[in-house]
């Protein structure tokens, strides 16, 4: 039943990210000089910049976002055709100290070149023993990893099957080998969480222990951009196994959302954003800007919507900018157009402890394990004082297979 909950879960968040996707398709890549991102190779670095657009590297191009064709490394920062290639890159999350803070960090050979805003930093290239003393010449890859996740604010540099974490406050390094990992040839940080990429393929791992949870690898071009044949156009396979227990509503960024837990958190897709509430965060993210967290963000529900409590489901209807929240017994309206947020209406429901609800122009249906009830609209849902009929929640119902 748990297994099939969560299976239902990622359906109805595939489901929805894929209706959001549909509106942002970018045109076919057709210059055959360029490198083709989803020819399998994989990438020498990948790295968001000050912004939170996240950069792909390999040779002497990259690629901006998620989706979109290639570009010489030159054209976004200046003096990297000096290099040719690098190594390695990530971006300082260093809070304490504006002047590291968002650079990005490129590495090649015994070399580290710093960048703000897509400059070069004076004095730089440095010898990476001067920045980072005691982490190794030619990496394979790194990541940032900022207190919370890890244990201090660190960086994670791979090295074959080693990995150094370097911590920015004391600068020592701690070294562990991670030999049930790939060797990763770059790493990302994405939505708090990580991601060790190995040719066309990713392995996801927790910063700490390096453990992997879940079926790994998945392949790269079926999540992190948009390849012919490869995870959409509207078919495509949903996979979870009982092992794979994410705690967030997360998804990747080009594609698919990779797991929902119905405990753990809500996505909402409205207008240009898809907002997450998890726990009594709300994430706002902007999809027009390769989904990067806007400004201010995480709030908390009570800032950001006027309620407190644990949110159980959270949906909006097609056009329309009232969002209704479902907590325990409890259905409220907001209307997002209002400033500041207050709870328009709020009545109770006839059932509780629901996993998730979606509404589409046929109206309502809010999920409970493996049924689901059925109302014409958010209005016949929260004046109904009996539940209706269960019915059976259909895998082909949620556009999945098996
Ligand atoms: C980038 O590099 C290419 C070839 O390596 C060169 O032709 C071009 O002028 C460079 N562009 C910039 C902006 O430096
Ligand atoms: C990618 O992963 C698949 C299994 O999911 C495996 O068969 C394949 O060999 C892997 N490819 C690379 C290049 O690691
Ligand atoms: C949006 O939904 C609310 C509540 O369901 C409803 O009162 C309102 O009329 C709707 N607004 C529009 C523009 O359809
Ligand atoms: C739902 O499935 C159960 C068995 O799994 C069955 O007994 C029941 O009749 C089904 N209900 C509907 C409405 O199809």
């Amino acid at each position: 039943m748990e297994l099939f909950t969560k299976t239902l879960f990622l359906c109805l968040a595939l489901a929805l990210l894929m209706e959001h996707l549909r509106e942002h398709h970018d045109a076919a890549v057709d210059d055959a000089s360029l490198p083709d991102r989803c020819d399998g190779i994989g990438f020498d670095a990948i790295t968001p910049d000050e912004q939170g657009t996240t950069f792909f590297f390999r040779g002497s191009h990259l690629w901006e976002g998620f989706h979109g064709p290639a570009q010489l490394s030159n054209g976004s920062f200046q003096e990297l055709d000096d290099i040719g290639h690098v190594d390695a890159a990530f971006r300082m999350h260093n809070i304490e100290h504006r002047d590291d803070h968002d650079h990005i960090y490129f590495f090649l050979g015994d070399k580290v070149f710093s960048y703000y805003a897509h400059h070069l930093e004076e004095g730089y290239p440095k010898e990476i023993q001067q920045d980072f003393p005691g982490v190794p010449s030619h990496l394979d890859a790194a990541v940032e990893c900022p207190k919370g996740e890890c244990m201090t604010d660190s960086v994670l540099f791979f090295k074959g099957q080693d990995v150094h974490v370097y911590d920015i406050v004391t600068k020592t390094v701690k070294t562990k080998t991670w030999s049930h990992l790939p060797v990763c040839t770059s790493a990302l940080r994405w939505l708090e969480h990580y991601y060790c990429f190995h040719g066309n393929n990713f392995t996801k791992f927790h910063p700490v222990s390096g453990e992997v949870s879940g079926v790994y690898p998945k392949d790269a071009r079926s999540y992190f951009m948009k390849c012919p044949n490869y995870g959409h156009g509207g078919h495509y396979k949903a996979k979870v196994t009982s092992s794979q227990a994410p705690s967030t509503c997360v998804w990747t960024p080009g594609q698919v959302v990779e797991g929902g837990d119905q405990r753990g958190g809500c996505c909402l897709f409205l207008r240009d954003n898809i907002y997450l509430i998890k726990d009594d965060q709300v994430y706002i993210y902007k999809a027009a800007a390769h989904y990067t967290l806007i400004e201010g963000y995480p709030k908390t529900l009570k800032e950001e919507l006027g309620i407190e409590g644990h949110v159980d489901a959270a949906f909006v209807c097609p056009d329309n900018h009232t969002v209704h929240i479902i907590i325990g017994g409890t259905i409220r309206a907001v209307d997002l157009s209002a400033t500041p947020r207050a709870v328009t209406r709020e009545m109770p429901l006839p059932f509780s402890d629901i996993d998730a609800a979606l509404c589409s122009a046929e109206g309502v249906n809010v999920f409970k394990g493996a049924t689901y009830y059925h109302y014409e609209s958010p209005m016949t849902l929260a004046m109904s004082r009996i539940a209706p009929e269960p019915l059976n929640v259909t895998r082909a119902m949620m556009g999945c297979e098996e």
